[in-house]
């Protein structure tokens, strides 16, 4: 990797269009160069909300962006937006919509008679709603002000207190910024050796793009984009191996939620291979073909129609100058910040997946509202250990705060109580009863260290755990909530019960 930070990947358009905003100019610098109070580069969901926040608290902002859609159109809102969490849970809505006709639906008393998926309407609508989330962006950014500028930001040098920076696309613009802030995003990371050719060889924004279903779909990586990925191709037909090097599945998430999560991919049909070592990819014969030693130390052989590889991210600097003024990058190439976000450059902060911590929009945006507000001489603050995480899975995966194994290698006492979505009403309403939530509590205070829930809607469930985190909650705390009924959130409730070994529906 160079000092600029890895090759751009191959989801991110080059610069075109025009600047959407005007450059604005006052004070005695020379005319043509925009003044601004911060200067926010990047546009992904760290970048355009800390953008929105610094502008709402009164600083003349600008946003710069490079991305690109078709038309020569600026596509705000980053990977998310563009190549990320949005158009992945499109498509999982789309797959899984399909999913539930195909198998679900029966019992209902809803018969469908020849059912059929075309993948080109589905890949249209997933464009839609990227588009429509670029407009909601632009629209913000005229709302509040904040001027945005269509093409690639660099640190051109400094002239007094105020970092020069330079913007190239089709329509250059040089700003001048008292506070800079850095949210240049990631990149996906390629086997050595192995480029994303977007044909056989998929990145992200590949993998959310094949036009028709592949018959053998391989995925290296059984991380996030990996597993969401693979289970969208896997509902739509195709069969889906993933090869992950580590010999335990899903390790970050707790232990029985990912047995759970195991399980429930295997009996989709999603082979999952543990503890393999890639040796090969080999393409250029209208197959991929994978050759890799399996946990037993055997060599094996796979040929795939498209592969996609999701072995995780890489900082984003590219192109960003950061050599003309010395702004330090860590030894894997992230940004170096400290806890609140400063770099080593006077006023100029970095924040999101250039930055240390989880590659999490949410964690992006809480980022760039605490730096903006910071600015401000407000106490911005990010709880790191609060940040939410969701897999997009069927059922669905999500968690805050400590697992079980963590709490172990800690030497926490603690206690734990899991609640059945079997057991929740309103779980066998729906005909989705599998999964569980399980809270674990400090042992003597009671107090919530963790919130586990697989299973329906368990993206939105843990919103719950995630406030009774953030406010210190008891798990009796939780426990003694009205909860709606008949509800999913039942079973939260349940799970808190659990704890003191007292659930009422179980
Ligand atoms: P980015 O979103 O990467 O935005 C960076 C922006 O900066 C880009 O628009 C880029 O073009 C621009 N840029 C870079 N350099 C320059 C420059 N020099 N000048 C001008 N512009 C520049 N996270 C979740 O929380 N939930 C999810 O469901 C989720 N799903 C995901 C699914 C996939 C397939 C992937 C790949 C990621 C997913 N993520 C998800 C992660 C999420 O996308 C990232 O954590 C998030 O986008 C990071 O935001 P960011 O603002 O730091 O950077
Ligand atoms: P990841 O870090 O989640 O998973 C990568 C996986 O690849 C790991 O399990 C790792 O052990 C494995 N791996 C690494 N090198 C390998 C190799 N050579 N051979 C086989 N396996 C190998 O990364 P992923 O899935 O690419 O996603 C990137 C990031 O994007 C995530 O970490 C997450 O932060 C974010 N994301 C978040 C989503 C969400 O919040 N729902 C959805 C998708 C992505």
């Amino acid at each position: 990797m160079s000092a600029e930070g890895p090759p751009r990947g191959a989801n991110r358009a080059p610069s075109g269009g025009s600047a959407a905003a005007k450059p604005q100019a006052w004070g005695d610098h020379p005319a043509d160069v925009a003044q601004f109070d911060v200067v926010v580069i990047g546009a992904g969901p760290g970048g355009y909300v800390a953008a929105i926040r610094a502008a709402q608290l009164g600083f003349a902002t600008a946003c710069i962006d490079e991305w690109t859609r078709d038309g020569g159109k600026p596509a705000l809102g980053g990977t998310c937006t563009n190549v990320g969490c949005i158009p992945s849970k499109a498509l999982l809505q789309s797959s899984e919509n399909y999913a539930l006709a195909g198998h679900a639906f029966a019992e209902h008393g809803i018969e469908i008679g020849g059912l059929a998926m075309n993948v080109a309407t589905m890949l249209a609508r997933k464009n839609k709603v990227v588009a429509q989330n670029n407009d909601g962006i632009a629209y913000l950014f005229r709302k509040n002000k904040v001027a945005f500028f269509h093409g690639r930001g660099a640190f051109a040098g400094k002239d007094g207190d105020r970092w020069s920076i330079s913007v190239d696309g089709p329509a250059p613009a040089s700003l001048a910024a008292r506070h800079v802030i850095i949210a240049t995003g990631s990149a996906p990371r390629a086997l050595p050796g192995v480029a994303f050719d977007n044909v056989r060889v998929l990145d992200n924004a590949g993998a959310l793009a094949i036009p028709d279903v592949p018959k053998r779909l391989g995925v290296i990586g059984a991380g996030v984009v990996g597993l969401e990925m693979g289970s969208v191709w896997r509902r739509l037909g195709a069969d889906v191996t993933i090869l992950e090097a580590l010999p335990v599945f899903l390790g970050a998430a707790d232990e029985a939620v990912a047995k759970e999560a195991q399980k429930q991919l295997a009996k989709q049909g999603i082979a999952i291979r543990l503890g393999v070592t890639i040796a090969a990819v080999r393409t250029g014969t209208g197959e991929v073909g994978v050759d890799y030693t399996d946990a037993a130390g055997k060599t094996q052989s796979a040929t795939f129609d498209r592969l996609i590889v999701s072995i995780g991210r890489v900082p984003f600097t590219s192109g960003l100058g950061a050599a003309n003024v010395g702004l330090a990058l860590d030894a894997r190439g992230f940004i170096a910040v400290d806890a609140e976000c400063r770099t080593n450059l006077a006023n100029v902060f970095a924040i999101g997946d250039v930055v240390r911590g989880p590659m999490l929009a949410h964690k992006a945006e809480d980022e760039g509202v605490a730096v903006a507000e910071r600015l401000a001489g407000q106490q911005g603050h990010v709880d790191f250990n609060t940040i939410p995480w969701v897999i997009y899975t069927s059922p669905e995966i999500a968690w805050v705060g400590r697992t079980e194994q963590q709490l172990r290698s800690d030497g926490v006492a603690y206690r734990s109580g899991s609640f059945p979505f079997a057991a929740n009403g309103r779980a066998r309403a729906l005909g989705d009863t599998t999964g569980f939530v399980k809270i674990l509590a400090d042992a003597a205070t009671d107090r919530v260290l963790g919130v586990h829930v697989i299973g329906p809607w368990a993206s939105e469930l843990i919103a719950e755990g995630v406030m009774a985190m953030e406010f210190g909650a008891s798990s009796e705390d939780i426990a003694r909530i009205c909860h709606a009924h008949p509800t999913l959130s039942e079973a939260t409730r349940e799970a808190a019960l659990a704890v003191d070994k007292r659930t009422l529906n179980l």
